[in-house]
């Protein structure tokens, strides 16, 4: 059985990528602290939902509450024998094994995972270097990178945080437009599907997709140029306020 404490953002994200991926309903139970939340889940799956006590008795146990509350949590596991999965990217492996003495795996899965691409960073403890099991779960779903702990911080900023940064941007150029709100958010974010489909569905890269979209002369090349001239300190100020 696999076991999720906490239904928010990335429990509920998990779990929907892995019923979307071939994990029967049956082999996953729920334990949160606002059970409500998962009404929509429960319409569509046959999940079971359960108290701390028996979310204990899973065999993967997905700790998907926020980092202040992570350990704390954790120190309530106390007849958990199984192996743990913790998705808080500011817990060290060090700390949770320090609370549990069996096998950990730290992921930081993407929020896009929900729709089954993005990268996964994973990296164990000690007791299990490798796990088939959780990585072989996470392989269904998406791409699945094996990083030291050490490397997380930056990677992720990139794995994780980017969907964030790219819907931000969209954001400010909607807002930029001068249009009305509705009908700009509504343009920033369909051109940013396109993008994404078009990157992905003509194996593009980055500086390919640039060079297509921006004539000489034309007005996204001016656009590009100001990106150049004032963003590069701006994505380094947010590098070092995140690190
Ligand atoms: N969001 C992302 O894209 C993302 C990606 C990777 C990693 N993470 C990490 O994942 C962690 C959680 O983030 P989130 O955005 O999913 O937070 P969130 O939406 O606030 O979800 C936390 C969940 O944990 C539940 N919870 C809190 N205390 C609990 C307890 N004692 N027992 C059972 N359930 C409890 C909350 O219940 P309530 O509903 O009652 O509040 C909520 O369902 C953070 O450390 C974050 O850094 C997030």
């Amino acid at each position: 059985m696999i076991g999720f404490i906490g239904y928010g953002n990335i429990g509920s994200a998990l779990v929907r990528a892995f019923l979307s991926h071939g994990v029967p309903a049956d082999e996953i139970m729920i334990s949160t602290r606002s059970p409500e939340k998962l009404r929509p889940l429960l319409e569509e799956y046959d999940i079971s939902v359960v108290n701390q006590d028996e979310v204990q008795t899973a065999d993967i146990l997905f700790l998907c509450v926020r980092s202040s509350d992570a350990l704390n949590v954790l120190k309530q596991l106390t007849s958990f024998k199984g192996h743990l999965v913790s998705i808080n990217g500011g817990i060290l492996l060090e700390d949770l094994s320090s609370v549990y003495s069996g096998p950990v795996t730290k992921v930081m899965p993407p929020l896009t995972i929900e729709v089954g691409r993005g990268i996964v960073l994973l990296c164990h403890n000690r007791i299990c270097p490798t796990s088939k099991t959780v990585e072989e779960l996470f392989s269904k779903v998406c791409i699945v990178e094996n990083l030291p702990e050490c490397e997380f911080p930056v990677v992720e900023s990139i794995t994780g945080c980017a969907p964030a940064f790219f819907a931000k941007f969209a954001e400010l150029l909607a807002e930029s437009s001068g249009l009305s709100p509705d009908e700009s958010l509504k343009m920033a974010k369909e051109t940013l599907i396109a993008t994404a489909m078009l990157l992905d569905e003509r194996k593009l890269s980055l500086n390919d997709l640039i060079k297509k979209v921006a004539t000489e002369g034309g007005i996204t090349e001016k656009g590009l140029q100001v990106m150049d001239d004032e963003l590069p300190p701006i994505v380094r100020k947010m590098f070092e306020r995140m690190h």
